[in-house]
């Protein structure tokens, strides 16, 4: 019996033993076409030579060396190459060893902010319901999905949640999708002045929301209209791309394509690309030189900050996006894999709405069309899916709960910024087995 705490205590998982591309390898020999990337991590696949060889050169050169002595060349580096290309106004970059430790250092950030600015009395954060900022006890607060939350509640601090922008289920009859967007933008407004302007710190929000509703973008006005709310009541907007950011909508930040800037941009996956686990929160100016004349420091750390391999590893996959000209792959690989699961799912009786942007897509599963009622939660079918889809030999990322935490299935794909047009058809030709195993049931 292994001795690992695996995340299913009870399933026993293949061993993948070899990356090559855009396929993982099992010790039986089987390989899994990656389409969801683990979940939205691995944009270059599993064998990339650039970053390969960068992680074998940093790490025989200088494997790691503790913040709190040293700073290092790969770290500056990739604070550099990430600031020149970053949304107006974030100046700094504050390096970490994923998504949740990204969120919790932007939030207590927020809160030092204030402190420092002279406004104690900012403590309380608004998110959105059925969003996902991590698992750590911050972030899960912050996040919205009811079901992940549910069990550790009374650990939780206290942080209010909205609505989401979710046009599929929450745009009503008759009403503009611009319309709709306003409507959302006047409920955060109620709920700021509920707690009082002055007392509300930051206003979170994944631009492209990922795992727990499935590559729901925004309607159109929805994120300008939040950002010109936060500046009238001075309240920090805190943007979590850590699926969404790093080229995967066919931006390198998902706020690109919104024509906004945030005050802490939080990032992670697709940075290491898998190669090496980072994260990171990128930082206003603002904030940062509020800091520098207060207390000169931020009260926080890790031991793995700015690791100097991950940092190698991670201006590797910046640099391959790049020289590669990869965001404009994303853009084109997008919409080719769009009109494919149209062409694949558009007339499906079980898949309500197809959504996404870039190589980020979601595919809402209902038991019935017209009236988009959900599944019977009970008959799990999104890990049936995922089952399926392992046995065809398609990685993709089903998850339940998609309305409430509870009911609603969805399917996410985020594949690989190199695939190929056959990988592409390959791809839905899978998912479209694996669904119809499921689903004709
Ligand atoms: C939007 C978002 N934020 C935060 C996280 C947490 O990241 P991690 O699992 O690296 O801690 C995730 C992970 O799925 C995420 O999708």
């Amino acid at each position: 019996m292994s001795h690992v705490f695996h995340r299913n205590l009870r399933q026993s998982y293949p061993t993948a033993v070899k990356g090559d591309g855009a396929y993982l390898i099992d010790s039986e020999g089987k390989s899994y076409l990656d389409a969801c990337g683990g979940a939205a991590v691995s944009c270059l696949g599993h064998s990339h030579p650039a970053v390969i060889k960068a992680i074998q050169q940093q790490v025989s050169k200088l494997a790691y060396a503790h913040s709190s002595f040293f700073t290092s060349e790969p770290m500056e580096q990739l604070a550099d190459w990430l600031i020149e290309r970053a949304p107006a106004g974030l100046e700094s970059v504050y390096f970490v060893s994923g998504g949740s430790e990204a969120v919790e250092a932007a939030l207590k950030l927020a809160r030092q902010y204030y402190l420092e600015k002279g406004q104690p009395q900012r403590r309380h954060i608004i998110a959105r319901r059925q969003s996902y900022h991590g698992n750590t006890l911050g972030a899960l607060a912050t996040g919205g999905n009811a079901w992940r939350r549910q069990p550790f509640e009374p650990l939780l601090m206290e942080v209010s949640h909205v609505s989401p922008c979710y046009a599929y289920r929450g745009q009503q009859e008759g009403e503009s999708a611009e319309a709709y967007g306003q409507r959302l933008v006047a409920e955060l407004e109620q709920e700021i002045l509920r707690l009082g302007s002055d007392n509300v710190m930051a206003f979170v929000a994944e631009p492209v929301v990922g795992a727990t509703l499935g590559a729901v973008t925004a309607v159109p006005g929805y994120f300008k209209g939040i950002r010109a709310l936060c500046d009238r009541y001075g309240i920090l907007l805190l943007l979590d791309e850590v699926m969404c950011g790093m080229g995967r909508t066919g931006y390198l930040f998902a706020a690109e394509y919104e024509g906004i800037s945030p005050d802490l941009l939080c990032i992670a996956k697709g940075l290491g690309a898998g190669y090496q686990p980072i994260g990171a929160t990128l930082v206003s100016g603002e904030i940062v030189n509020t800091l520098r004349n207060g207390s000169g420091f931020f009260q926080h750390g890790h031991t793995y900050i700015g690791h100097a391999t991950a940092c190698a590893a991670a201006l590797a996959v910046m640099k391959t996006i790049e020289k590669d000209e990869l965001l404009t792959q994303v853009q084109r690989l997008g919409h080719g894999l769009h009109e494919r699961l149209q062409a694949q799912f558009d007339q499906h009786p079980h898949i309500g709405n197809i959504r996404g942007r870039g190589l980020f897509w979601g595919l809402e599963l209902v038991a019935d069309r017209d009236s988009k009622a959900a599944f019977d939660p009970n008959l799990k079918v999104h890990a049936k899916i995922k089952q399926a889809a392992m046995q065809a030999g398609l990685m993709c990322y089903p998850m339940g709960g998609t309305l409430d935490g509870r009911q609603g299935d969805h399917i996410l794909l985020a594949p690989p910024f190199i695939l190929t047009d056959s990988q592409l058809d390959e791809l839905v030709d899978k998912l479209g087995q694996a669904c119809q195993q499921v689903l004709a049931r």
